[in-house]
């Protein structure tokens, strides 16, 4: 039996929705119906890119083209009827993009960060129950298969006392994250921040944080972090990263390995895993839809199941806390309690001007740790 696609609108047509764009387009099972960009041409310009018609601006189907372009999620549902909204607006916009879509009936898959500040997440979370529409946050370096191996390696292992990241790039991007406070922690180290409580399966408890800028360094703000988590299952995980760090570069998934009563599990973020328990050595194949496509693939079967993705807004705020944690840590020189800076974004959360039904939301929760159960 032939199942309808799935009628996407896109939102934020920069360089990451470009990628968007493409992935859509090779995707079984989706149709992009929309784009919306506060620039119009550079809309209409990706949805060229990637070989489709666009049709004009505000809103309106102009030239008869199928790709519907326009300057906002609002004016683009004026013209378009879909199933399901892309964000892949800076991070700043997140928020106001996802409330607009949830309200209108929409279920939402937003780019990382959920949002610059962990109180704005809690409002996404309060506005998907208010709603009962999905608000799955993509966190594409989940989506691996040799991730998924090393998972399984580290599994066999026993809980490990030790998980390491060693991240070294000198990306030069230019834009927003050249003039970000915390570059690395921020827009980087979310990705191993949230592969961690992945291959782990527990939650982070506490931090403690450095970040610094080297000399040399084309970034503003801080471009070298060093992290060590305690997780509740006891494991420390140590991060160690640069975006200044020119030669012998990691993978962008950095370099990982767990250390545990069973031995010692590598990986080095490209397809080679390895496990000291048999002098195991493997080069893992990709899977099907890795990255970009393979968080499409996941929300699109869960907007037709209605399955619950471990990325759902609420599954993802552990990862957005390791960041606040971090840099909190980072910008204070002392130890971070997950759990109690989670509850100051609570009462940060209920302080901010939202919609009355994400406020009675919010307010039935009475605390955070309630709805993490
Ligand atoms: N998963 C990854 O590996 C990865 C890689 C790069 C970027 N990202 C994420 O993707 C997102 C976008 O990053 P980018 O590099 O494409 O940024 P960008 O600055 O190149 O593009 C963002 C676009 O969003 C548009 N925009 C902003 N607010 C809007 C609004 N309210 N309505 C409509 N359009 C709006 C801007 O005009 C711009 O064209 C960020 O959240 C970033 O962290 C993820």
């Amino acid at each position: 039996m032939s199942v309808r696609p799935l009628r996407l609108v896109q939102v934020g047509a920069g360089a990451m929705g470009v990628a968007w764009l493409r992935t859509i387009a090779a995707a079984d099972g989706v149709e992009l119906v929309g784009v919306a960009d506060l620039d119009v041409e550079r809309a209409e310009a990706a949805v060229r890119s990637v070989g489709c018609d666009s049709a004009g601006g505000s809103g309106s189907r102009l030239g008869g083209g199928s790709v519907v372009v326009a300057g906002s999620l609002g004016e683009l549902l004026a013209a378009v009827e879909p199933d399901a909204v892309v964000n892949v607006t800076v991070p700043a916009a997140h928020s106001a993009v996802n409330v607009e879509a949830l309200f209108a009936g929409l279920p939402v898959l937003c780019e990382k960060p959920a949002a610059p500040t962990l109180a704005e997440a809690l409002v996404q979370a309060a506005a998907a129950e208010a709603t009962g529409h999905l608000l799955m946050i993509s966190q594409s370096r989940r989506y691996f298969a040799a991730l998924t191996a090393f998972r399984e390696r580290v599994a066999e292992l026993g809980p490990p006392g030790l998980l390491t990241t060693d991240f070294y790039r000198a990306p030069h991007f230019g834009g927003f994250r050249e003039e970000m406070p915390q570059p690395l922690l921020v827009d980087m180290a979310i990705h191993a921040f949230d592969a961690s409580r992945h291959l782990l399966g527990a939650e982070p408890v506490s931090v403690v944080c450095e970040s610094w800028n080297p000399s040399w360094s084309w970034f503003q703000g801080d471009a070298s972090a060093t992290a060590t988590f305690l997780f509740s299952n006891g494991t420390r995980y140590v991060f160690t990263g640069s975006w200044c760090a020119e030669g012998r570069d990691t993978s962008w998934n950095g370099e990982w390995r767990a250390v545990a009563a069973g031995g010692t599990a590598t990986w080095d973020g490209e397809s080679r895993v390895t496990s000291s328990v048999r002098g195991l050595e493997e080069n893992v194949a990709p899977g099907a839809h890795e990255q970009i496509a393979g968080a499409l693939a996941e929300f699109a079967e869960a907007v037709r199941t209605g399955s619950r993705p471990d990325s759902a807004i609420r599954g993802n705020l552990g990862s957005l806390a390791m960041v606040e944690a971090a840099v909190r840590s980072a910008e204070t020189g002392e130890r971070v309690n997950v759990a109690a800076l989670m509850e100051q974004a609570y009462e940060e959360a209920l302080a901010l001007p939202v919609r009355d039904e994400v406020r009675e939301r919010l307010k039935s929760w009475g605390a955070v740790a309630t709805v993490l159960g």
